[in-house]
């Protein structure tokens, strides 16, 4: 007979001894710049609240007034009797937001990539991802039974070479992250468009870790780089700048009703709770009306990423509010973190399985809530473990 606690046990003993073994930290507190864990206040920089829109005051009442409105929860999926009149007005506002026809929403970005992409493709097709797309983009594959492809980070080379040797196949998706969301670089786009139409593939783009952020309003990747066709499919989530829940899929009315009759994840899953979109409608409404928080957080990107280059961090090809910093093996990664711990910043070190055993990292992200003095506080943290 099989002693599974052993058998778990014994793995677990196995992670603990390469310095793997993951437990968490517990904030006893909002979201904010600010936090406490174990009774002392530090200062957060691994969040992807990046327009500090889980703490705002008006995301809050409206998640509050929609509870009281449409109660606690959907109670079934969307087809059964789920659907309520605040998710259709997220969608048709995601709609408007990202420009296209129409839009649907899904409890988590995680299911909207997994459902979306295994009811695109299947046996007989072919998906080409670059190397640090999502896990959810990889497990959407893998439940889809296509032909998973993956060329090196941002290598369109040799995207173009895997395309050129994959005309047996019935449809050809070519999937890509915005912005990568450890490296904190940006996809090269319009070139990836180019390719996609020279060799008839669709192209989906997963722009979690961009929406809200990147562009002038916000809008994301496309909007970055002045782009307004040739992305076929434009997925988002609620869950980072957004300071929320919930996943998203914008493209043309034919994708988002194909999804509806296709995507499991989709189909069999209770619909997000009234409370969850009042907030997630409320965000887009802040993050459309001006360009503050976005000004705000550029200016704290410039200000953490200048002294960091200035104190000779390695810092990757970062372009955004994600910023990593290199730290080497597993070891020194756990070190650095608990020295910037031991100074009151709280920002995880990243290791294997998230990122490669000799690539681990401290991955900064900033918020537009950041003031000066949280993030030259930062800084000096960093100081001392150059020191
Ligand atoms: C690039 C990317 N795609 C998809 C997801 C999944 O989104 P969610 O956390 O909303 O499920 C994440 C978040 O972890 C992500 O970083």
């Amino acid at each position: 007979m099989v002693n599974l606690d052993t058998l778990l046990r014994q793995e677990l003993e196995e992670l603990k001894r390469h310095g793997l073994f993951r437990d968490m930290k517990r904030i006893d507190s909002m979201q904010g710049p600010i936090v406490v864990i174990d009774n002392r206040e530090y200062v957060l920089f691994s969040s992807n609240n990046y327009l500090g829109l889980a703490n705002h005051p008006e995301v809050i009442k409206a998640q509050v007034q929609a509870s009281q409105e449409f109660g606690a929860g959907s109670c079934a999926s969307r087809l059964i009797s789920g659907n309520m009149f605040l998710h259709e007005k997220l969608e048709q506002k995601i709609a408007d937001f990202k420009c296209t026809e129409s839009a649907i929403l899904f409890p988590a970005g995680y299911m909207a990539n997994v459902g979306t992409i295994s009811a695109l493709v299947g046996e007989g097709d072919l998906v080409v991802c670059d190397k640090l797309n999502h896990a959810s983009i990889i497990d959407g594959v893998r439940m889809s039974n296509a032909m998973l492809r993956v060329y090196p980070h941002r290598n369109l080379e040799r995207l173009e070479d895997i395309l050129k040797n994959a005309s047996g196949y019935k449809r050809r998706l070519i999937i890509t992250d915005g912005v990568f969301s450890m490296d904190g670089d940006i996809a090269p786009l319009p070139e990836i468009i180019k390719i996609s139409q020279r060799f008839n593939a669709i192209l989906m783009l997963d722009d979690a870790h961009a929406t809200g952020v990147l562009g002038k309003t916000g809008k994301g990747t496309c909007e970055y780089f002045g782009i307004d066709k040739g992305v076929d499919i434009q997925m988002g989530t609620f869950s980072k700048a957004f300071g929320n829940l919930g996943g998203f899929i914008a493209g043309p009315l034919s994708l988002i009703e194909y999804i509806r009759n296709r995507a499991r994840s989709f189909i069999y899953s209770t619909a997000l709770p009234p409370a969850i979109v009042g907030g997630c409608i409320k965000a887009i409404e802040i993050a459309e009306r001006g360009t503050d928080l976005r000004e705000r957080l550029w200016s704290n990107v410039s200000r953490l990423r200048d002294a960091l280059v200035g104190l000779d961090f390695d810092i990757m090809d970062t372009k955004t509010q994600i910023i990593p910093v290199s730290t080497g093996d597993v070891s020194s990664t756990m070190k650095a973190s608990e020295s910037l711990l031991n100074n009151g910043i709280y920002a995880p070190g990243i290791r294997p399985p998230t990122v490669p055993k000799n690539k681990c990292r401290i991955r900064v992200s900033l918020m537009a809530t950041h003031s000066n003095d949280h993030i030259d506080r930062a800084i000096e943290a960093f100081r001392k473990i150059r020191s």
